[in-house]
């Protein structure tokens, strides 16, 4: 895959003045969105590389996992009509954040801020937006601690500054999520009241649940570590 672009990129910035309308077959979608794709990986190698810090550091994983995706050509027009903005590639790229996602999957809440405040001391990353979810979960009872940061890629002799979403989430989330998904959040099936409300309550019983066994997993280990 060819980094080489012929537009978007001016005066070391994405083009802001690029309103042209959004061709879904262009070369120029398809370079738009390798550049994001640059940028979510240079963003995975920073944090894979804190992952083995920690690692050797504390001696255990506090990273259980880092997922990323480049949000599909048809999900960010889908978004664009739904929040009502024109289909423009100036529009995409000043009001979708999360064309590039990163997903980082600790064991505890407490991991998250730890985490969270790693990425906010990399110099390469500039968080510029910051989502509680955890002192505030969603309605649904989805918790996780989002970021937007900003990051420079660097694409034939030209810095640009791109947008990375990166969310931070414990294992037992990270499940529930993926489960409530498909079963609600993106689902166009119905579902009654009664499977919602326990939907929403099976995210904190498991949330906590997940935190007692880890807890007396860390416990038992030091214990042996003890008696060694
Ligand atoms: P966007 O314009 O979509 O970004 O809306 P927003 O900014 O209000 O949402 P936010 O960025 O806080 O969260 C969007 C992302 O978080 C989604 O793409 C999901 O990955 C995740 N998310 C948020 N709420 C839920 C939820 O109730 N259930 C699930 N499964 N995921 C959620
Ligand atoms: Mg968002």
């Amino acid at each position: 895959m060819s980094p080489r672009t012929d537009i978007i990129i001016k005066n070391n910035k994405l083009d802001k003045t690029e309103d042209e309308k959004i061709d879904i077959e262009s070369k120029q979608y398809n370079d738009l969105l390798i550049i994001y794709e640059l940028a979510m990986n240079q963003v995975v190698g920073t944090l894979n590389g804190i992952k083995a810090r920690i690692n050797q550091i504390y001696g255990y994983s506090m990273v259980e996992k880092i997922d990323s995706r480049i949000k599909s050509k048809t999900s960010i027009i889908n978004k664009m009509k739904k929040k009502g903005i024109v289909l423009t590639y100036k529009s995409l790229v000043d009001n979708i954040d999360d064309i590039a996602g990163v997903r980082i999957v600790v064991p505890l809440k407490d991991d998250i801020f730890f985490i969270k405040q790693i990425i906010e001391n990399i110099p390469t990353l500039k968080v510029i937006e910051e989502k509680d979810y955890i002192y505030n979960p969603k309605k649904s009872g989805y918790s996780a601690y989002h970021l937007i940061v900003e990051t420079p890629v660097t694409i034939n002799g030209e810095t640009v500054i791109i947008k990375v979403e990166i969310q931070i989430r414990t294992v037992a989330m990270d499940f529930w999520s993926e489960m409530e998904h498909d079963i609600r959040y993106k689902s166009n099936k119905p579902i009654s009241k009664l499977d919602s409300k326990k939907l929403t309550w099976y995210a904190k019983a498991l949330e906590n649940l997940q935190a007692k066994i880890i807890k007396l997993y860390r416990k038992h280990e030091e214990n042996t570590m003890l008696n060694y």
